[in-house]
């Protein structure tokens, strides 16, 4: 029936028109055994059974932004804020690769954190363990994100969160879309591996919206893509709206499979606190990757993007057993090399 041939239009493909996604996407999951079930059979031929971990410390949870869905907006005043220092940050790096990590993702609300001093933090870490380094700072000049390559950062996430112009000015008050795809572009120019990704069930959005949002990645040539489920958070604007569905989140990690086959795609955490399965879930439906926290316990409770957030009273040790455990249940295995980007 139409969806099946859709699905095996994708598989042989990677190609859909927007009105073959939104079919897609529009369909009960229920009848998207298919669809998962695929995906799953992509991610197996393109990365085989390797699940590869990016280990993510917390540094600052200071942010000038007031994204309408996120904890940490400036204006939520109700939130205790920390920002580690330099040494710290290089610290808990170095605990990660002795862990066995090999990316370490250095992410901050949009704090003004110096740049020369994230340089030197990236040239430390280098020196110091060879990880592969991933920058998830948000917006920042478009000099310090060529300081930063420059410095030895490998990857940047910025995810574009809602491909309407529209949606997205009227969720990041006094933030531009153009400046958001122009960023990525520039970051993609210099070399960096560029990931980005969308929150699934913001309050407006509609398959339509979707459909453009995989449309979008794929011109964009991403070399990562994640997503994960909106999750209302009581000091925001959006307090009292729905939460987000798991059956999106996967039709859509499905889909980026699908359509963007060389593409790393994490299960990620928000999927992970919406359902106790939520990452093994993704992981069976196209997703190759996790981002385990390393943040020190004792800053966890402050980083609440979203609420009851998993993780939060782990150690970077028990997270990484957990994982471990998780990846081993599903009959995959712990990469043992960086994971960077497979287009090249
Ligand atoms: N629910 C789910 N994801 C969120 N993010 C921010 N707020 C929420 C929320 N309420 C995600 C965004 C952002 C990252 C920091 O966390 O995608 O890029
Ligand atoms: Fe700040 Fe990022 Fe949260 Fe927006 S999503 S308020 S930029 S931390
Ligand atoms: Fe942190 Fe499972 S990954 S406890």
């Amino acid at each position: 029936f139409k969806i099946k041939k859709l699905v095996d239009q994708a598989y042989r493909e990677a190609k859909l028109s927007k009105e073959e996604i939104k079919s897609i996407l529009a369909e009960d999951i229920n009848k998207l055994d298919y669809l998962l079930q695929k995906a799953d059979q992509k991610r197996t031929e393109i990365c085989g059974d390797e699940v590869h971990l990016r280990a993510i410390i917390e540094f600052s949870s200071y942010c000038k932004q007031n994204c309408h869905y996120c904890g940490l907006r400036k204006d939520n005043q109700q939130l205790e804020r920390y920002r580690l220092r330099k040494e710290e940050i290089i610290k808990t790096s170095q605990m990660a690769s002795e862990l066995g990590y090999q990316t370490v993702v250095l992410q901050s609300g949009e704090d003004d954190y110096p740049a020369a001093e994230i340089a030197e933090i990236i040239k430390e870490i280098k020196k110091t363990t060879g990880m592969a380094i991933t920058l998830s700072l948000g917006e920042r000049d478009f000099d310090a994100y060529k300081l930063w390559r420059e410095a030895g950062a490998d990857r940047y996430l910025l995810k574009h969160e809602i491909a309407s112009k529209n949606l997205y000015e009227k969720y990041h008050p006094g933030m531009s879309f153009e400046n958001r795809i122009e960023s990525l572009r520039y970051l993609k120019m210099l070399g960096y591996q560029i990931g980005s990704g969308v929150i699934i069930d913001l309050p407006g959005q509609t398959p339509d919206i979707l459909a453009e949002d995989l449309l979008l990645c794929q011109k964009l040539e991403l070399d990562m893509i994640g997503s994960g489920p909106f999750i209302p958070h009581q000091q925001t604007p959006l307090k009292g709206t729905k939460t987000g569905t798991v059956e999106m989140t996967l039709k859509f990690t499905a889909l980026s499979r699908l359509l963007l086959p060389l593409t790393h795609i994490p299960a990620t955490t928000a999927l992970g606190t919406i359902d106790d399965e939520g990452r093994q879930k993704a992981l069976k439906a196209g997703a190759n990757v996790v981002m385990p926290n390393v943040t020190d316990g004792k800053y966890r409770e402050q980083y609440q993007i979203y609420p009851d957030k998993i993780c939060v009273n782990e150690e970077a040790g028990d997270c990484r057993q957990c994982i471990g455990s998780i990846i081993s249940s599903l009959g995959r295995h712990v990469s043992q090399n960086k994971g960077h980007s497979l287009r090249k």
